[in-house]
């Protein structure tokens, strides 16, 4: 019987088979890497505020501590902002005719608040809470990274569900002692290894996969 078709055309149908599996397979890679792009996932970002407020001078420097300024984290679901007052406590002294302090000055006289810009926004639909973490000795670095480091402030993890995931199905890897949960120091991993399951049972910790914890 003849061929039908020639040598050529199977060839042909190979390599265009092959073509659309590269194309599929690249496709995905694509649709994956911009799903986790930076630029989807808004990290390392920096948002333009009525002050230009460096973390890296106050914390940094000045030693401050992050509960100083950010004093409902331990308590409530939100870190909360300083008020005017807390600001104004030095800067009545320090730097108090310098032109970028003004905004501060006139909500201190105006009695209104400082409106910054979000940094850090998750979705509507998922739920938040920053003081269970902090009592259960996650802390501020594992999810803010070396915020003391920053001249101004920026994103640097990416948020994702998956992202809160990996630590949720292991907070052994971070959890930290309670009274360092506003530290950046590394602790090492002899000391955490030797540490860690015990914090695990001091403050009950478990492992919270479950959709309702956090889409309510
Ligand atoms: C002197 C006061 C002060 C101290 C101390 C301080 N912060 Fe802040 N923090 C601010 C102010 C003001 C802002 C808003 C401006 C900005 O985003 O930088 C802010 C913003 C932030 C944000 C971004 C909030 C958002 O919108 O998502 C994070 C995260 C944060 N601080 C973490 C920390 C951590 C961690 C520490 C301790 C290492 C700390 N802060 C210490 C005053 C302070
Ligand atoms: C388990 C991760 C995690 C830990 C630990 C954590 N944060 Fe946050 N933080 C977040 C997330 C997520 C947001 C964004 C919340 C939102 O958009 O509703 C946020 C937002 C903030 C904000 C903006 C205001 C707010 O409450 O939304 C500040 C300020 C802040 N964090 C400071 C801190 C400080 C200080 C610590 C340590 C004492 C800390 N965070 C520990 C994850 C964390
Ligand atoms: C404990 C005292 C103290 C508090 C509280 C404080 N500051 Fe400062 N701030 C300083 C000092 C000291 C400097 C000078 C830093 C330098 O020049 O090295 C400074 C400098 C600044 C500057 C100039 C730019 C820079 O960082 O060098 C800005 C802007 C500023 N502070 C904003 C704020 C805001 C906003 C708050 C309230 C959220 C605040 N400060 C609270 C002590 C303080
Ligand atoms: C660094 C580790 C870590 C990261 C990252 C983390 N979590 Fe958690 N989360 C915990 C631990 C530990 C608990 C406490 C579990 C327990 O023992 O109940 C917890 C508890 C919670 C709870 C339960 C609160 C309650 O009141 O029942 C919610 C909601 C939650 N996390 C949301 C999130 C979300 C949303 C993210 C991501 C944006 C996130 N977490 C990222 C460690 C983490
Ligand atoms: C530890 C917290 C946490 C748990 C548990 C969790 N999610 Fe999420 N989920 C998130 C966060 C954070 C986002 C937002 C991610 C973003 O903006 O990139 C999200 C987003 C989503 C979205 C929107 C689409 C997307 O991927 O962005 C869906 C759908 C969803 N979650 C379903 C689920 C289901 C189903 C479960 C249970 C199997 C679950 N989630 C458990 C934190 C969680």
């Amino acid at each position: 019987m003849a061929q039908i078709f020639s040598k050529y055309s199977n060839t042909l149908a190979r390599l265009s088979i092959i073509a659309l599996a590269v194309l599929v397979i690249s496709g995905i890679g694509l649709a994956y890497a911009l799903q986790n792009s930076q630029y989807v996932t808004k990290q390392g970002i920096f948002v333009e505020q009525p002050v230009p407020f460096s973390h890296k001078h106050h914390g940094g420097d000045l030693k401050l501590d992050c509960r100083f300024c950010h004093s409902a984290v331990e308590d409530s679901a939100e870190a909360g902002m300083p008020t005017t007052e807390v600001c104004m406590g030095c800067h009545t002294q320090i730097w108090k005719n310098a032109d970028v302090l003004k905004p501060i000055r006139d909500s201190y006289v105006q009695n209104k608040p400082i409106s910054w810009w979000r940094v850090h926004d998750l979705p509507d639909f998922v739920y938040f809470n920053h003081s269970i973490h902090v009592a259960k000795g996650m802390g501020c670095v594992s999810c803010h990274g070396r915020v003391e480091d920053m001249p101004l402030t920026t994103q640097i993890k990416p948020l994702t569900m998956e992202w809160c995931l990996e630590c949720h199905n292991h907070p052994e890897a971070y959890v930290r002692p309670n009274e360092w949960v506003t530290s950046s120091e590394e602790w090492s991993g002899e000391e955490r290894a030797r540490l860690a399951p015990k914090l695990i049972k001091d403050y009950h910790i478990q492992k919270r996969t479950d959709c309702y914890v956090c889409h309510r």
